[in-house]
């Protein structure tokens, strides 16, 4: 969708749809003065049964002049980046019923948030709301609802279009990650996702590399490999450079998990939990699209995305349990379960990363642990983490983002779980409790002695049902905590 700033002075038109955010004070101070283009605009509107509650919205729809849509923001000192994206879902919602597709939107004209950030939420939360995954779908065109096009914004913050392009840039990255993760396994797979990290070297400063299944075999990463044996599509390792940062040689790693489709293998999953797991490699479209988005915006900071991509799949040439391989640094490794698989792939591409490209700090996303969900839900992601600093802009991204991370810790207590009797380690807790935290300790085998954080999106990366601007299905997660994460670094 575009984004642009409103003319000043242009007279609204009959067909216009202007969108004002209200706030439930200014409901119940008797609708004080519209921004003054706006002026007019309700004349005739009965606004008795409108509160201005968080999301609550009204259409006003005159015949001869302009159309007006109010949006409750709620109360206005409760009003944060996050609850204005979502009133502006409600927005989105109510046009594509009504086949509106472009719209004028005066932000929140008070106090709180601050004008700039109100802007930018709301201009964030309308793009992001403005999504459909329809490419499989033969509707007719009467049917489908319409996505809307153009947002003009009356707006006096001063560098509004700059936060308008910016948003553009985000939205449109997040937008793309979705529909990499929605497409089906079929479509989406190692070596489709590996040519179109390729493309991406085509943005000024960005890199590409991609290791095929000889160059795996070369370097030794037996647990990426055994992952890939019962698939007849071959692995990759894609490792994406962007260097914004010319005086300074320190980068941060993004580390995703890109199991293309999770059949369990041999533990084969039960019906229930297999059917959506081509989604999968969240975490790694997670840190391509990150990466795309901080270069597009041209951060001055150096990063690298790794994906280990694979399919977990079942055949004669499967890995089993009971099998024991090599990783990359040298550990053996005792299948335990054959569906804990993503901790195996990422092992071999963290030891990789942290031995290879020896990043200032590397961070891995990933769909890692059902009992992240059963913890959870879909609204938070869990992390860990060893490090204090990391720790903090991690925490400070995801408050800036509203895209929420909830501590679990890593006391060496939990180390004894993950021991096996015929090998370094095994991929399979001795317990059943704790599954989120287990996960983590098995990475932390593979990270020697970096500052490294993980964060399992299992229930935030895919949701099985709408909420606010998130969609049901791919949500995108990860590719704006990142961003901000990647702007606050002290690297
Ligand atoms: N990809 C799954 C985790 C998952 C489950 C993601 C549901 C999203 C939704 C992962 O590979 C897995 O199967 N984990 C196992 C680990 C267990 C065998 C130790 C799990 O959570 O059951
Ligand atoms: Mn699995
Ligand atoms: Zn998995």
């Amino acid at each position: 969708m575009k984004l642009t700033v409103h003319k000043k002075d242009a007279k609204l038109r009959q067909t216009d749809v202007c969108v004002i955010f209200v706030s439930q004070e200014w409901v119940s101070s008797g609708n004080p003065a519209l921004p003054r283009n706006l002026s007019g605009l309700l004349d005739g509107a009965d606004l008795s049964y409108f509160k201005g509650k968080q999301s609550e919205t009204y259409l006003y729809a005159p015949k001869s002049s302009a159309k007006a849509i109010l949006c409750g923001i709620g109360e206005e000192k409760k009003a944060t980046a996050e609850s204005l994206r979502n009133a502006a879902s409600a927005v989105v919602g109510l046009c594509r019923d009504r086949g509106v597709t472009e719209i004028c939107a005066a932000p929140p004209s008070g106090q709180s948030p601050a004008g700039d950030l109100s802007l930018k939420a709301i201009a964030e939360g309308l793009s992001l709301a403005n999504y459909s995954f329809d490419r499989y779908r033969n509707v007719p065109a009467d049917e489908a609802k319409p996505l809307l096009k153009a947002a003009h914004f009356i707006t006096d913050v001063k560098n509004a279009a700059a936060i308008l392009r910016e948003a553009e840039i985000i939205s449109a990255n997040i937008l793309a990650c979705r529909d990499l993760v929605n497409e089906t396994s079929e479509q989406s797979n190692p070596v489709s996702i590996a040519a179109q990290a390729r493309k991406l070297a085509s943005i000024k400063g960005v890199t590409c590399t991609v290791l095929g299944k000889k160059e795996i075999e070369k370097k030794k990463m037996g647990l990426l490999l055994a992952v890939n044996r019962g698939s007849k599509i071959e692995p990759r390792l894609v490792v994406l450079a962007y260097k914004g940062d010319h005086g300074s040689k320190k980068y941060c790693a993004l580390v995703g998990k890109g199991i293309t489709f999770d059949s369990g293998g041999v533990n084969l999953k039960p019906s229930g939990h297999i059917e959506t797991m081509r989604m999968d490699m969240a975490g790694a479209a997670a840190v391509m699209y990150a990466l795309k988005t901080a270069a597009e915006l041209k951060l001055r900071k150096n990063l690298y995305a790794v994906m280990p991509l694979t399919e977990n799949m079942i055949s004669n040439e499967a890995y089993r349990p009971g099998d024991i391989f090599t990783a990359y640094n040298g550990k053996t490794v005792e299948v335990g379960n054959t569906d804990a698989e993503g901790r195996l792939i990422l092992a071999d591409a963290l030891s990789y990363t942290v031995r290879e490209l020896k990043p200032a700090y590397v961070v891995d996303l990933a769909t890692l642990t059902g009992a992240c969900i059963v913890a959870f839900g879909e609204i938070t992601a869990a992390f860990l983490s060893n490090d204090d600093g990391l720790r903090g802009m991690l925490k400070s991204a995801s408050e800036t983002s509203g895209e929420k991370l909830w501590e679990l810790p890593l006391f060496p207590e939990y180390d004894e779980n993950m021991k096996s009797d015929i090998a370094d380690i095994s991929n399979m807790s001795a317990e059943r409790n704790a599954g989120t935290i287990m996960g983590a300790v098995f990475l932390k085998n593979f990270i020697d002695d970096a500052k490294w954080a993980h964060i399992d999106i299992a229930g935030t990366a895919w949701y099985s049902k709408q909420r606010g601007y998130r969609p049901k299905n791919a949500t995108g997660y990860g590719v704006r905590l990142l961003t901000d994460f990647v702007r606050k670094l002290d690297i």
